[in-house]
């Protein structure tokens, strides 16, 4: 029986890529995201694997969505392999510019969002699954001006590492995965001279995630911390 695989914002970036990846190995494919232009890309790009992706309309930074979305999972698998809580959002800025709706919206997109859909699906999650929560170098160290984000980042960390030893009695693995620069859309709108030249590539930090989630046997790789080889930019 092939896997089923839940990945938040898959339609940009290193969801993108790893929706690609997934399909490519057969596995079916459940994901979504707010805009629908970016899904009707999805779809057109995806069109050789569709009767093995699903893609909807979702905002994971509303309790309301996750819980329609979770209703559609919960129709469309039995089980889920893969759990990816990979949509995540970015506002930078000094703290006295901070303002309070970005700041709640940053924990909801990056923090609550992955708790609350990790909670509606845990029943689909048996022995042998993997969730892997998307972090970043921003999970692990401060920036001037990323208050907001680090502080999201930081909190997924914990969260995912309480998760991870929660759910060790029930065999079900859990990978933090932390990421530099890369060169995805998530740097467009964010004021700055940022060298996209020296980001990692999308595809291939896809690529080293899938290698490693995918191991079979005795093996977990509980975390994952990829850099580009110029360091941090
Ligand atoms: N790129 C980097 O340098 C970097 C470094 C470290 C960590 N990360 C993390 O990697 C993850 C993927 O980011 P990326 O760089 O690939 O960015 P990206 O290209 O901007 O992709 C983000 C994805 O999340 C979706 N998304 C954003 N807000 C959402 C919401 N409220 N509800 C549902 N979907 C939402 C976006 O689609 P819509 O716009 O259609 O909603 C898109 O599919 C994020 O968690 C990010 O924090 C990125």
């Amino acid at each position: 029986m092939s896997s089923n695989v839940v990945i938040s914002g898959g339609t940009s970036g290193i969801g993108k890529m790893l929706v690609k990846l997934f399909l490519a190995n057969n596995m079916n494919v459940l994901t979504f995201s707010r805009k629908q232009s970016n899904i009707n890309s999805l779809k057109k790009e995806c069109s050789e694997f569709s009767k093995n992706l699903y893609c909807y309309q979702c905002d994971i930074g509303n309790i309301k969505s996750i819980d329609l979305i979770s209703k559609e999972i919960l129709k469309k698998f039995k089980k889920i392999d893969f759990l990816i809580n990979n949509s995540g959002t970015n506002t930078i800025g000094p703290i006295e510019k901070i303002n309070i709706k970005d700041w709640k919206n940053i924990m909801d997109v990056n923090l609550t969002g992955p708790f609350y859909l990790t909670q509606k699906v845990l029943p689909l999650l048996k022995k042998g699954s993997l969730i892997l929560n998307m972090g970043s170098l921003a999970s692990r160290q401060g920036f001037p001006g990323w208050s907001s984000y680090c502080s999201s980042k930081f909190g997924l960390k914990g969260f995912t590492e309480s998760l991870r030893e929660e759910l060790r009695p029930k065999k079900i693995r859990v990978v933090h995965a932390e990421i530099g620069a890369t060169d995805t859309a998530i740097w467009d709108n964010l004021d700055g001279d940022w060298n996209k030249e020296s980001m990692m590539k999308d595809s291939e930090v896809a690529e080293v995630i899938f290698r490693n989630i995918t191991i079979k046997g005795s093996v977990n790789v509980d975390e994952l911390f990829l850099m580009p080889p110029a360091g941090i930019l």
